[in-house]
């Protein structure tokens, strides 16, 4: 087991984009597999990409559990289980668009609103090297385009059309506590309790 360091905002390896993986089946992309799972079970993210560990290859991993995915798409919502995904490609399969909030381990205690592609398809391999394809929608979508953009140097800053929403999640906590001191009710609560990083 090991737990690697999670490169920030401003390394140049956040910026390049990913070499495509050749052979999904050799010991050391099974090591780093490994290694990043232990990496995101540490730090309590929602998924990971490998230039967040400072190797630009084309690798994510994520999770989205059916609690959270219904909270943010209603109680039809599924979740995913946790999913390597090597070399990954994504389809937009409708132009709507829905706007939640992201944050990201290589944006320590940020949080902003992002638009988002609400349907998408995606496919890849897995860890085992076998073809994975599925449709998703809503935050499950959300979080695979938030993992697959690190592949490209694209941070979620980058797709904000709203700056204004950036924010230290500690101020927004600050902001919710000051609110429900007052006896108003809290806005999207929920979003800050959950505002997991990718
Ligand atoms: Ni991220």
């Amino acid at each position: 087991m090991a737990i690697l360091k999670i490169a920030r905002m401003g390394h140049p390896v956040l910026k390049q984009v990913a070499a495509t993986i050749s052979d999904p089946k050799t010991a050391e992309i099974g090591l780093l597999i490994q290694n990043m799972i232990d990496t995101l079970a540490d730090a309590a993210g929602a998924g990971l990409a490998a230039p967040q560990v400072h190797v630009p290859l084309r690798l994510v991993m994520f999770h989205v559990p059916a609690a959270r995915a219904q909270e943010e798409d209603g109680e039809a919502a599924e979740g995913c289980p946790f999913t390597v995904l090597i070399n990954p490609e994504i389809d937009v399969l409708s132009e709507e668009i829905s706007t939640g909030i992201e944050a990201c381990l290589s944006l320590p205690d940020l949080a902003g609103m992002v638009p988002r592609f609400n349907h998408i398809r995606y496919s890849g391999l897995d860890h085992r090297g076998e073809a994975v394809e599925r449709e998703a929608s809503g935050f499950h979508a959300r979080v695979v385009q938030h993992e697959c953009d690190h592949l490209d140097g694209i941070l979620y800053p980058m797709r904000m059309d709203d700056l204004s929403t950036l924010t230290f999640t500690s101020e927004i906590s600050r902001t919710r506590a000051e609110e429900m001191e007052d006896g108003e009710e809290p806005q999207d609560i929920g979003e800050v309790a959950h505002a997991e990083d990718g």
